[in-house]
């Protein structure tokens, strides 16, 4: 079952919520794909597609947390490194269909599910002003 945007997901910020639902909307595309029915190649593209537009959208997120002085917004940035060296490496390993897609999978979960419920959240929690505890601020 393909992973969906929720409300809860949220930042309450018109760019980023458009930019985060586009993502599960190509992540869910992907994913529903029949792997009978693509190549390789249209994958990969694909894949790539997702890439760019996520590595435009972490710009976008980092500007963000700039420009409302979001506390610690190192250790965040380096998390979307991580995420784009970790899908620039997908992509250069020479993969079957079948293991893209699964990659695809394993992204709108990791990197899109679990990035904003435990770290993109946490920029609208300051965003509306509800400082973090310091025991939050060990979690950052
Ligand atoms: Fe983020």
């Amino acid at each position: 079952m393909a992973t969906q945007w929720k409300d809860s997901f949220s930042l309450h910020h018109e760019t980023i919520d458009a930019q985060h639902k586009e993502l599960f909307r190509l992540a869910n595309f992907v994913e529903n794909i029949d792997p009978r029915t693509i190549t390789k190649i249209e994958l990969s593209n694909l894949f790539k597609e997702f890439f760019n537009y996520m590595s435009e959208h972490f710009k976008e997120e980092e500007a963000y947390m700039e420009s409302i002085e979001y506390p610690l917004p190192e250790p965040h940035r380096k998390l979307h490194q991580d995420i784009i060296d970790t899908i620039s490496n997908t992509l250069k390993e020479k993969k079957s269909v079948q293991e893209l897609q699964q990659a695809m999978k394993d992204a709108s979960h990791k990197w899109l599910v679990d990035h904003i419920l435990n770290n993109d959240l946490k920029i609208e929690k300051w965003a509306k002003g509800n400082r973090v505890t310091d025991n939050d601020m060990n979690s950052f």
